[in-house]
């Protein structure tokens, strides 16, 4: 199609190395829709009659149900997909579809494309965050008054709710969505009329196709329009951050899951055995999540590099961006989707949690707030709280079971009703900051989810 200038056919092998039809096909449906629309700004400028058009729309219309069909035949020596579709056209209905690329480059179509291909991605996208959302605020209320060790270093430190546990990861999603929405702001420009670098003398009313495209905004500089990849850079790194997200959960899962821990068990639907360990029962939906967010990271990499040595302005270099963001949102999709449904087959065992959170060391915290609101100055009273830990582990008696004898040694403010500081349920009902892990604040932070997520 291409080949005016040159006298000899392409080499097979580089034809290999320069095909991205085999992947790129899939901006068909966003390819058409483009051309489409830049048909109709072609024909509101004079350089297409009515009947030229109407042919143009029904032959691409044509094209893209074959191909939706999986029967349209791509050729690669055409290269693309846009190379691909338009040269069909152009066999199809002759003239008019030489017409087409008036005033159009490859160039700023591909950028056009990949837009209006991320833009629809946003949607679907934010769709399965919100699910799994849903999923770990119905986890929270099916185990509203489930606690269990809070851990920092891994080391038990504080009891906690588990619905407070999971409505953190609530909140990392929901700033994931906010990143996914900002990033589609400007995701959401129209580069069309760019040309190849530098537009085009045929003037080509850009916020009429805007418009037909349902664009807020145009791109403002040509040369930028056509070498701007940041909008991809900025979904992988959107993508990235969700698969950490989920690999931090998957780690918590994991872990929980283990014999070591025993507080979940993970559905058979969702785990894999050994093949030669008859006993084992895997967390495998963690694991691969976990691996594949080694691929999220790599992909916003990759394009990071690949951008980086260009110099202005499109470079061939920029086909690779395709493979990335695909294999990015193809995952992520997949892991949105099969997460959701294995949160929801969870089965805590809440007397295992119970019971690991009722070690009473871990309201040790608790009791030097005790000594705080009996006037003793914070440091002394960590100090006093630390000297009496260690004296209940080598004595080998819990801090409950000393006597207000003992305690006394440690500091005169202890009154008898020190030994309220233990129970767990009274303990739960003291963090009532906001944001503070409250049986109340909790259960209201599960409702006000809920209310939102059903709102969204
Ligand atoms: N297949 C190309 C890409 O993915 C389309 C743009 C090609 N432009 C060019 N001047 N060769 O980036």
């Amino acid at each position: 199609m291409l080949r005016g200038r040159f006298q000899q056919e392409t080499a097979a092998s580089m034809q290999r190395l320069s095909e991205s039809v085999s992947f790129d096909w899939r901006l068909f449906r966003f390819d058409i829709l483009g051309s489409i629309a830049h048909a109709k700004a072609l024909q509101k400028a004079r350089l297409l009659t009515v009947d030229e058009l109407s042919q143009i729309e029904t032959g691409l219309l044509g094209i893209e149900k074959e191909i939706a069909a999986g029967t349209f035949a791509f050729r690669p020596e055409l290269e693309d997909v846009h190379m691909n579709i338009e040269a069909e056209l152009t066999k199809r209905i002759g003239a008019a579809g030489a017409k087409l690329h008036t005033a159009r480059s490859r160039n700023d179509q591909v950028a056009l494309d990949l837009r209006l291909y991320l833009r629809n991605e946003c949607t679907e996208i934010r769709a399965l965050l919100i699910d799994f959302q849903r999923a770990l605020v119905e986890l929270g209320r099916k185990y509203s008054n489930a606690v269990l060790p809070g851990y920092t270093h891994l080391q038990r430190a504080q009891p906690v709710l588990l619905a407070h546990h999971f409505l953190a990861y609530v909140e990392m999603i929901e700033r994931d969505k906010e990143r996914l929405a900002d990033a589609r702001q400007r995701i959401n420009r129209m580069p069309l009329g760019s040309g190849a670098i530098a537009a085009s003398t045929i003037p080509i009313d850009r916020a009429y196709v805007a418009q037909l495209l349902d664009f807020p905004e145009l791109t403002r500089n040509s040369m930028d329009a056509v070498s701007d990849r940041d909008f991809v850079a900025e979904m992988l790194f959107v993508l990235a951050l969700v698969g950490v997200h989920l690999s931090r959960l998957s780690e918590d899962l994991i872990l929980f899951a283990s014999s070591e821990f025993k507080f979940v068990k993970i559905s058979d639907a969702y785990s894999t055995g050994s093949s030669l360990m008859p006993q084992k029962k895997n967390p495998d939906v963690c694991e691969l999540t976990r691996g594949k967010t080694g691929r999220l990271i790599g992909n916003l990499v990759s394009l990071l590099t690949v951008v980086k040595g260009l110099p202005m302005t499109y470079n061939r270099d920029l086909q690779e961006d395709k493979e990335a963001v695909f294999d990015s949102i193809d995952q992520t999709k997949l892991v949105l989707e099969v997460y959701a449904a294995m949160i929801r087959e969870l089965e805590f065992d809440t007397r295992v949690m119970q019971q690991a959170a009722s070690d009473p060391a871990l309201l040790a915290t608790d009791l030097a707030d005790y000594l705080v609101l009996h006037g003793l100055p914070f440091r002394q009273s960590h100090e006093a709280i630390g000297g009496l830990v260690a004296y209940s582990q080598k004595e080998q008696r819990a801090l409950p079971d000393l006597s207000l004898e003992e305690y006394r040694r440690f500091s005169d403010r202890f009154e008898p009703d020190l030994y309220q500081v233990f129970q767990l349920d009274r303990a739960m009902t003291k963090r009532v900051a906001l944001g503070a892990p409250s049986a109340k604040n909790v259960a209201a932070q599960l409702e006000a989810w809920d209310a939102k997520l059903r709102e969204q």
